[in-house]
């Protein structure tokens, strides 16, 4: 029996990970998941598996050492799939230091607890062991917008906080790589959407106003450009990485999906309308005059796109789900979770609501 130690696994893209992997290997593996819980984690999100017998919550920190240190002391780990993070750009522009603090040493405790758990005293590594470090494509900077793509081999030039300490955990690993021989990969991925998505984020904050009837803030002039993957391609594609991956290689994941972000939010304003019934007194007032120009990000990147070419012919891992399915598979997902959101947005969310957005400009 595999056994992983799953770092960030009641965050959005662990828990849908977790939720794969147990889908897809059900008890043939067995999964610990390491997470601190800061307002991103949720145990709401693994409510389903918490009885598992193939599965442990352990609530610590990244940073800690002895604690992370008796994870791999007690389980004799096959794969660390290292999630946890922070992960907003828009709170990294406020709060950097939090961002180098987990993002960076948090990385450089995990690498080193499982470099001493895995070493042999002859400097190579056990057999069959693997460190998978999930990163974005936002380590490579902006794209502009008539043209271009991230390869594995475009040079890291992050903008933002929450980037630049991505980028610095990601040379982190390649430092254990090239030193050490560390048996890692590398995954970066683009921006992600789906089920379990903190309402901070474009796509989960659009459906949360939307169905509240409040103003739908676009950044600048709503023309940045992401490239959208639907969260369950990203757990297989994690997942795929992890048994058929060369050791020390990166991979880009994404699924050639570019959009505007304000061609987003009208889609998930036209799908919204397509699902609500016309009973329903929500439906009248979700119209395009909910979009609201907001003041831009500080440093917002234009333009990401991923090259997926090396996962698609080294891995064989193709994105599944298109996006215009993706999105009403989520929407329907939150009309069936209207408590997960009600849960997620009482308390702190309208502080920071307030804060982030109270004191924005509208513009145009
Ligand atoms: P998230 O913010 O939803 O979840 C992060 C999780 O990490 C939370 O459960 C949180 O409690 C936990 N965590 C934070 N600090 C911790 C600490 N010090 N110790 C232990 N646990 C801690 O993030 P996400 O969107 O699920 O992203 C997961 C990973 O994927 C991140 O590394 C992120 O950089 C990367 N990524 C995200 C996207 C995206 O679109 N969301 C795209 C590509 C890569
Ligand atoms: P986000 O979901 O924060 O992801 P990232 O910044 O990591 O790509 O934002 C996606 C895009 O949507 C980004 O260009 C910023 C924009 N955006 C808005 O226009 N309004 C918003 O309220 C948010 C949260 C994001």
């Amino acid at each position: 029996m595999r056994t992983y130690l799953v770092t960030g696994g009641a965050g959005f893209i662990g828990s849908n990970y977790i939720h794969y992997m147990f889908r897809k290997y059900g008890d043939e593996i067995f999964i610990i998941n390491v997470d601190v819980l800061t307002y991103a984690g949720n145990p709401e999100n693994l409510a389903d598996v918490e009885n598992r017998s193939n599965y442990r919550f352990v609530r610590a920190n990244i940073c800690d050492k002895e604690a992370i240190r008796k994870v791999f002391a007690e389980y004799d780990i096959d794969r660390v799939v290292h999630f946890a993070a922070e992960s907003h750009v828009d709170r990294s522009i406020v709060q950097p230091e939090l961002f180098v603090t987990t993002n960076v040493l948090g990385t450089a405790n995990m690498l080193n607890c499982a470099k001493e758990a895995w070493e042999l005293p002859d400097g190579s590594f056990k057999e069959g062991k693997k460190f998978l470090h999930v990163s974005t494509d936002e380590v490579y900077g902006s794209l502009p917008e008539d043209g271009g793509y991230f390869y594995e081999t475009t040079p890291y030039a992050p903008h933002s906080p929450y980037s630049a300490s991505k980028a610095g955990s990601d040379l982190l690993v390649k430092a254990y790589m090239d030193t050490y021989h560390f048996p890692a990969n590398i995954t970066n991925c683009s921006n992600n959407y789906g089920p379990y998505q903190f309402p901070e984020k474009l796509i989960p904050l659009m459906i949360h106003n939307a169905l509240e009837g409040k103003k739908l803030p676009v950044y600048g002039d709503g023309k940045n450009v992401r490239d959208w993957l639907y969260v369950e391609d990203h757990a297989k594609a994690i997942d795929m990485v992890c048994e058929k991956g060369r050791l020390f290689e990166t991979y880009n994941v994404g699924g050639h999906n570019e959009k505007q972000n304000i061609e987003i939010v009208k889609t998930i304003i036209d799908i919204l309308r397509e699902e609500l019934p016309d009973s329903d007194p929500r439906k009248a007032a979700l119209t395009y005059d909910l979009i609201t120009y907001v003041e831009d990000r500080k440093g917002h990147d234009r333009r990401y796109a991923i090259a997926p070419d090396k996962i698609r012919a080294e891995i064989g891992w193709e994105p599944e789900t298109m996006f215009r399915e993706g999105i009403r598979k989520t929407i329907r997902w939150y009309f069936d979770n209207e408590e997960w959101m009600e849960h997620v947005t009482s308390g702190d969310y309208q502080q920071y609501y307030d804060k982030m957005y109270g004191e924005k400009k509208e513009i145009g």
